[in-house]
């Protein structure tokens, strides 16, 4: 093999997904689902807005709600690999005038520079964070858990993934490429180049980051957050749990396509779309190109994941065209 012309070093600066930001019109009604059906823990709660995780998040809090008159993004975030990693994509941020600026963050989280990518979705760059400790009676038998096992409703372990809906799918890939190195396992592309999706990680699991083409005029709109749980039975018994609930499941349980992950998806009452996932594969090879769906290829839809109903390619939160979105 000929090494003479070595790619370039590959940037390696986002840890993982870290915390992030989600608007309800009904916060009540959210808490109940992440809290009761989902299995994540209350941790602050500071007038309309509540802090929360999941069992195997190690951070104090990795989910901030908080009451919105519509539902929404606030935020993703990541985590970086060192202080260091931080303030050379700020550099890197501010050299390309994509710039943004310093936020203070709450409960044992350090500042967070806070940005937007092409489409409009506001981002998080932190270093600092405070660990959570369990208390009397979460302490895990196994002192290398962050907690005990929790086994109330879904179970969820932690947030596995994120689907934003773009304009323009390519120029979100293509700005985490260049400026984070993240590295796209799959991309479905039309005939002139542009891109209907883009599977994005910073390790080797399949998906972290994932831009779908939004369908309506709307920017920086929220598709999906994953939870993730250890077994595809536990998807089942998670659809089992919401259909009880009178949740309404949108999709599954099925298995994807892309990535591969088994899903089911429900709306959470304030109306954000939210999936319990699990699987996936993860990509070994360093130098691994991705793989490029092209829409012929795409629709004839190999293995046997049941077919997408329309409305998921078109609702996102916040709704912008009611009419089409909302139809079931
Ligand atoms: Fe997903």
């Amino acid at each position: 093999m000929n090494h003479q012309t070595p790619p370039p070093e590959p940037i390696r600066e986002l840890a993982h997904l870290g915390h992030h930001g989600l608007y309800t019109p009904d916060l009540d009604g959210s808490l109940w689902y992440f809290v009761d059906l989902l299995g994540m823990d209350i941790v602050e709660r500071e007038g309309s807005t509540v802090y929360l995780r999941a069992y195997g998040d190690y951070e104090r809090w990795t989910l901030r709600l908080s009451q919105r008159e519509k539902p929404g993004l606030e935020y993703v975030s990541w985590r970086m690999w060192s202080p260091q990693a931080l303030d050379r994509r700020v550099e890197w941020l501010e050299k390309h005038g994509l710039g943004g600026s310093w936020v203070t963050q709450e409960y044992g989280k350090g500042p967070a520079y806070q940005f937007e990518d092409p489409d409009g979705h506001v981002f998080r760059l932190y270093y600092e964070t405070e660990n959570y400790v369990a208390p009397e009676g979460k302490k895990p038998v196994i002192p290398v858990n962050v907690q005990a096992y929790a086994g109330r409703g879904a179970n969820v372990h932690h947030c596995d993934h994120v689907n934003l809906l773009a304009q323009d799918v390519r120029a979100c890939r293509e700005f985490w490429e260049e400026a984070f190195g993240l590295r796209s396992y799959e991309i479905i592309r039309r005939a002139d180049g542009s891109e209907v999706g883009a599977w994005m990680s910073s390790s080797l699991q399949g998906h972290e980051l994932i831009y779908t083409q939004d369908n309506t005029s709307g920017n920086g709109r929220l598709h999906h957050f994953a939870y993730v749980v250890p077994t595809r039975e536990e998807v089942l018994r998670a659809s089992d749990i919401f259909a009880d609930a009178r949740i309404y499941i949108e999709a599954g349980p099925s298995k994807h396509t892309a990535i591969q992950g088994f899903y089911c998806y429900t709306r959470e009452p304030g109306g954000n779309r939210i999936e319990v996932a699990n699987g996936g594969y993860f990509v070994f090879a360093p130098d691994a190109e991705p793989y490029v769906w092209n829409l012929e290829e795409w629709s004839q839809k190999p293995g046997w994941g049941a077919p997408i109903p329309p409305q998921f390619h078109l609702y996102g939160t916040p709704v912008v065209d009611p009419e089409k979105e909302l139809v079931r």
